[in-house]
């Protein structure tokens, strides 16, 4: 991103506009920073001053029009132009469609669209000016996947997304190609966004899983900055949902109600009615970043087991390719005990017992099972066409029976080899002594 760029943020106090500031100021962003709460904000001017960023702090509240145009009077008049404005304050309310107070439903109509209403109206009359310009808008999965007991909510994502389409058609029609809207479409953050919410259900509002951190998406509204896109979801989980939701909506709906009802509104603990911060900010020391749900953690354990899924598949790949290529036994035989490796490990049976009897039944079993390349087995088994499977199986049949407690037949079976032994033994013993008395009588 190039150094200097005017960025406002809206909702700047707390959560993902929060996380945005700090990464903005990191890029060497000038910032001036929006909400209601005046000390919170003057405390993220002196921690983005500490490392050396440019901030002013503006308290607005976001459903006063005058208060946002002179949001953005203040950008130019401090920093000569406004080049990003990230839309981003919001609040939510949780409670039956059919008793959720009127005038709540409509507080969260009024912050979440009518707050980016202006705003996009302050913004894009500057930006248009210059020919020039990036506004970004916070939306939600829960504008494509609507939930049940939150519907001001999901109707004010809903009408974001929609919003963007708008002025991107505009602006395409009035060709000024340096302007543009990018809709950004978080999944849940771990923020104090659930805290902060409205609740008339009885019971505590909880982060529903998966959880992803604030500075993911501050991440993304930065690289949009500079790179715009129309829409962008954050989140593998998130990407999935939206493309599931294009080819099975009544499923995926179905489910995200249960989820909902399952996972986002505790049985555990009890919560009693709140408006949370739709008409008054929350304390300024409630002004974190996170909200405490372990996004951070959350976000790593699921990069970790990619990894491995990634790694797993790598190494089937990779042994395809060796066996296909009719490659030395020795490295067939560590590509088996790759694969079997990482399918033990993804099975969550891994001790050290497992990695031993692994490693010992790979290294006697390898050669034999990397032989598929040349098409049969040891056993004479063939085993063109499915050389990626077959021998990961007879890995894991093997490594199943060495494992195994011992039944009654394999005793019998050992018993019964025992006494042919001993039968061999005995005529050999009886051989020998009839041919030492023929030579005595000889002699
Ligand atoms: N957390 C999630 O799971 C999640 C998921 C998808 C999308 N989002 C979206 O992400 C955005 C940020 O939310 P967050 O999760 O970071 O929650 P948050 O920590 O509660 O942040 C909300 C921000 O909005 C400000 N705000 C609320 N009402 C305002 C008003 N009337 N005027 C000006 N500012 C106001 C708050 O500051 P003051 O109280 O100081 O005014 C606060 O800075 C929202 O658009 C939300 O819908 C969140």
């Amino acid at each position: 991103m190039p150094k200097n760029q005017v960025v406002v943020i809206t909702g700047a106090s707390s959560g993902i506009g929060r996380a945005t500031a700090i990464r903005f100021a990191k890029q060497h962003a000038r910032l001036v920073l929006a909400s209601r709460r005046q000390r919170s904000l003057d405390e993220l001017v002196d921690e983005l001053n500490a490392i050396g960023a440019q901030a002013i702090a503006v308290p607005t509240d976001v459903t006063n029009e005058e208060a946002v145009l002179e949001l953005a009077n203040t950008a130019v008049e401090n920093f000569g132009r406004i080049d990003v404005w990230v839309n981003n304050a919001a609040v939510s309310v949780f409670a039956p469609f059919a008793t959720m107070p009127l005038d709540d439903f409509r507080r969260v109509i009024d912050v979440n669209i009518m707050g980016y209403v202006y705003g996009a109206r302050a913004a894009l009359e500057v930006m248009s000016r210059q020919k020039k310009g990036v506004l970004i808008n916070v939306a939600s999965l829960v504008g494509e996947v609507a939930q049940p007991y939150t519907a001001p909510y999901g109707m004010s994502k809903a009408a974001i997304r929609a919003l963007g389409v708008s002025l991107r058609s505009e602006l395409m029609l009035k060709n000024l190609k340096g302007v543009n809207v990018a809709t950004v479409v978080p999944p849940t953050i771990d923020t104090p966004f659930f805290r902060h919410s409205a609740n008339y259900t009885g019971r505590e509002v909880v982060a529903m899983p998966p959880v992803y951190s604030a500075n993911q998406v501050a991440k993304a509204i930065v690289r949009l900055a500079s790179a715009p896109r129309s829409e962008l979801v954050i989140g593998r989980a998130g990407q999935a949902l939206v493309r599931q939701h294009r080819k099975t909506p009544a499923l995926v709906e179905t489910q995200m109600a249960l989820q909902t009802d399952k996972a986002h509104l505790s049985r555990q603990h009890r919560s009693g009615d709140t408006t949370g911060t739709l008409y008054a900010p929350a304390p300024a020391d409630d002004a974190e970043v996170s909200g405490g749900w372990n996004g951070e953690g959350r976000t790593a354990g699921r990069r970790a087991i990619a990894w491995i899924l990634l790694v797993g598949g790598g190494t089937v790949v990779a042994r395809r390719l060796l066996q296909g290529q009719s490659g030395s036994p020795r490295m067939a035989a560590l590509a088996n005990w790759a694969t079997v490796a990482n399918l033990t490990a993804l099975a969550n049976r891994v001790t050290l017992a497992d990695w031993t009897a692994l490693a010992d039944r790979a290294k006697r079993l390898g050669p034999s099972l990397g032989s598929s390349s040349r098409g049969r087995s040891t056993h004479g088994h063939s085993t063109h066409g499915r050389s990626g499977l077959m021998p990961t199986a007879l890995a894991l049949a093997a490594m199943a029976k060495a494992n195994a407690p011992k039944t009654k037949s394999t005793k019998a079976n050992s018993t019964k080899v025992n006494s042919a032994r001993a039968r061999r033994a005995k005529a050999t013993t009886a051989r020998r002594a009839k041919a030492n008395r023929a030579k005595v009588k000889v002699a």
